[in-house]
């Protein structure tokens, strides 16, 4: 085999291997659920895989597909803001960009959330009114603003997902997508 054909070759199996561990690789994030009545925080796994984007300037790197969403809105929470305990008013994916939101629940003393802003910032708060009686507190106890976006669902839809268990996902859940970005070069 000539030198050109093996790097071919090469080049073939390693986008190969990124293409096996993107599609066995997915998505795990914190949710507030409900149980009983009561609001929750679970690490729930979603059941959409990470892809291999082939859209325009994506192409090649992992995307995975989070669903239909009903409208967008940005909230600017400021540094030791309260927001008490309260309902999700609808049941949405919560991306915090900045700052520090810290997660607990009235009916359960020894569980709750640091939620940092940036790259692991997502989670998906399903603890509505009719499904929890109380809800969950969030407090912002950074010492700078915290930005959240909330982003409904359609109709109060539930991404399809598997509980990985009670408690949030920790760090090393969510880390995986490191790999994603720095890990097609060492794979082959
Ligand atoms: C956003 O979507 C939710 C869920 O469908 C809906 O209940 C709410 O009224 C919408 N808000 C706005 C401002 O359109
Ligand atoms: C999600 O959790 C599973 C089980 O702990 C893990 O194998 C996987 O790498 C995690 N996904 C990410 C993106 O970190």
């Amino acid at each position: 085999m000539t030198t050109r054909r093996m790097r071919g070759l090469f080049l073939l199996l390693s986008v190969l291997s990124v293409v096996c561990d993107v599609a066995s690789l997915k998505l795990n994030v914190t949710a507030i659920g409900a149980r009983h009545g009561s609001s929750t925080l679970e690490c729930w796994q979603l059941d959409n895989p990470f892809v291999v984007s082939d859209e325009p300037g994506t192409a090649g790197s992992a995307q995975v597909t989070l669903g239909e969403v009903a409208n967008i809105s940005y909230s600017l929470l400021p540094a030791k803001f309260d927001g008490g305990v309260h309902n999700a008013p609808h049941n949405q994916w919560v991306i915090f960009t900045s700052g520090l939101a810290f997660i607990t629940l009235p009916d359960d003393k020894t569980t709750s959330a640091y939620v940092s802003g940036g790259e692991f910032g997502l989670i998906f708060a399903a603890d509505t009114q009719d499904v929890s009686s109380k809800g969950h507190r969030t407090q912002y106890p950074g010492t700078v603003e915290t930005v959240g976006i909330q982003i409904p669902t359609p109709g109060g839809t539930i991404p399809e997902h598997d509980v990985l268990h009670m408690g949030p996902c920790d760090v090393s859940e969510i880390a995986g997508i490191r790999g994603l970005g720095v890990g097609s070069s060492d794979s082959d």
